[in-house]
């Protein structure tokens, strides 16, 4: 399963890509409207930094906007994604795009229908989004696990890509379910390093090291 971050911030970013583990981004609006700046600056040195897929959302609500808006973006570097809303006019604009060779990534998707929907247009990726379902006391990763025998059975290309994670248990129960690729902000990659008996072994071996050393000296 690859691994993306889901942020604009361009530090975190840098932080993260050297450890090897990271195979691209996903922005939305609301993330690069927490940065301030110019997107598309931001958006080039992403791309720079990643070298893998970086999706770049629309804002137009229209399919005529975002197809013009989807161009300019997948101008910026050929690392871009499309991101499109799961509308009629995001289907409609999906459908453009792809036909044209952009990546699309539709966002906003709530359902295996509307999954279904995303794959028949010729989208590259369907952003299923587990957390805001869970937020509604409705399991995401059942979303998930219908999305992923859908595709199976009908040998849809579309990746399925988890997004609105919230805890590392998503990232689990996404790589066990199959999915392709899952999206996460830093704080919960972060976490995925974390258990308390890797500090707690590592301190024994070096204070056991440390031991021998001393013993060593005499
Ligand atoms: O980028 C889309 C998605 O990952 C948003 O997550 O936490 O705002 O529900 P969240």
């Amino acid at each position: 399963m690859k691994l993306f971050i889901d942020s604009g911030n361009l530090r975190d970013i840098e932080a993260l890509v050297p450890l090897g583990i990271i195979d691209g981004v996903t922005t939305n609006p609301s993330l690069m409207a927490k940065e301030g700046g110019d997107p598309r600056a931001i958006i080039k040195r992403i791309c720079e930094v990643v070298k893998g897929p970086v999706s770049a959302e629309v804002v137009a609500t229209d399919w005529e906007g975002m197809v013009a808006e989807g161009r300019d973006l997948a101008a910026i570097d050929e690392h871009v994604v499309v991101k499109v809303p799961l509308t009629r006019d995001g289907i409609r604009a999906t459908k453009v795009l792809s036909d044209e060779g952009h990546r699309v990534n539709v966002t906003l998707v709530f359902s295996p229908a509307q999954a279904l929907l995303a794959a028949k247009a010729g989208a590259a990726y369907v952003s299923p989004f587990v957390g805001r379902l869970d937020d509604i006391a409705t399991d995401g990763m059942d979303l998930i696990r219908q999305i992923v025998e859908i595709f199976d059975a009908h040998e849809f290309a579309t990746e399925i890509l988890v997004a609105s994670v919230r805890h590392p248990i998503h990232i689990v129960e996404a790589a066990r379910l199959g999915a392709d690729v899952c999206t996460c902000p830093t704080k919960v990659i972060d976490a995925c390093f974390n258990h308390p008996l890797t500090d707690i072994g590592l301190a024994k071996f070096l204070q056991d090291w440390e031991k021998a050393q001393a013993a060593r000296k005499g």
